[in-house]
């Protein structure tokens, strides 16, 4: 089974699009799209972090918020956060922050809201990755980019960013991977479903290398923007 029901190859993923610069109100943001699911990350801050008791006297806080809007998916989503949206919301944070540098920002924090806009699968990592951008649009300081994408095995092979078709097949295994683009390290690695390890870790090279295009993706963006606004 090599050809995939979108017509896709192993190691090719969905279309993207990426462009930072995309909420005026916003002190940083992004939107990266990749098929038809659509992230878009705002990020304030660094501003005072308030109730004072919250604040941190040696460094900024990174605090996340992933959100999933109600007409993103097919079936309404129940507005408001779920138990789902609060684990996607912390394993962001956690992706995020080997890559941000907030020890000039004592007590201060610096907000990220992910609002996820049309949903087919992959979202938490079209999330990562847009929300990396917007922290970079908004001058935030950084060690590093970070980029995601899933890698899974559906029927014993290995493919990269699974559709929620591909997802949805009978004993599919999903892999969202993210990683950091200079010191190429691993800052989310989630598994859901069986997985041996020679597939663990023939899946880990293709995300990796799958997130080093989508660095370029993010650079371009980046570029691009600063050009137009020269
Ligand atoms: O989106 P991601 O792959 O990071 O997370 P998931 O929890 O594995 O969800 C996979 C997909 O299921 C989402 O991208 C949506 O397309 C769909 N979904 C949905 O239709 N309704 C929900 N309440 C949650 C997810």
């Amino acid at each position: 089974m090599d050809k995939r029901a979108d017509g896709r190859k192993a190691d090719e993923m969905r279309e993207i699009e990426a462009k930072v610069g995309v909420i005026k109100r916003a002190d940083g943001s992004a939107l990266f799209k990749i098929g038809d699911t659509i992230a878009i990350a705002a990020v304030y801050g660094p501003r005072e972090l308030h109730p004072r008791y919250l604040q941190n006297p040696e460094t900024g806080i990174l605090r996340c918020n992933y959100d999933m809007a109600s007409f993103s998916v097919t079936e309404r989503k129940k507005p408001g956060p779920n138990r789902r949206g609060v684990e996607i919301s912390l394993v962001t944070e956690k992706a995020l922050l080997p890559a941000v540098d907030l020890s000039q920002f004592p007590n201060a924090v610096v907000d990220v809201f992910v609002e996820i806009v049309q949903a087919n699968a992959g979202t938490r990592c079209a999330g990562i990755t847009a929300a990396s951008l917007a922290l970079a649009h908004a001058g935030i300081p950084m060690k590093d980019m970070v980029a995601a994408v899933s890698a899974g095995k559906i029927n014993g092979k290995i493919y990269v960013d699974l559709s929620k078709d591909e997802e949805d097949v009978e004993d599919a295994t999903d892999i969202p991977v993210a990683c950091t683009a200079r010191t190429k390290k691993i800052t989310l690695l989630q598994l859901d479903g069986n997985i041996t390890k020679k597939e663990l870790i023939e899946a880990l090279i293709l995300a990796k290398s799958s997130c080093e295009k989508i660095n370029k993706i993010q650079e371009k963006a980046l570029l691009e923007f600063y050009r137009q606004n020269e």
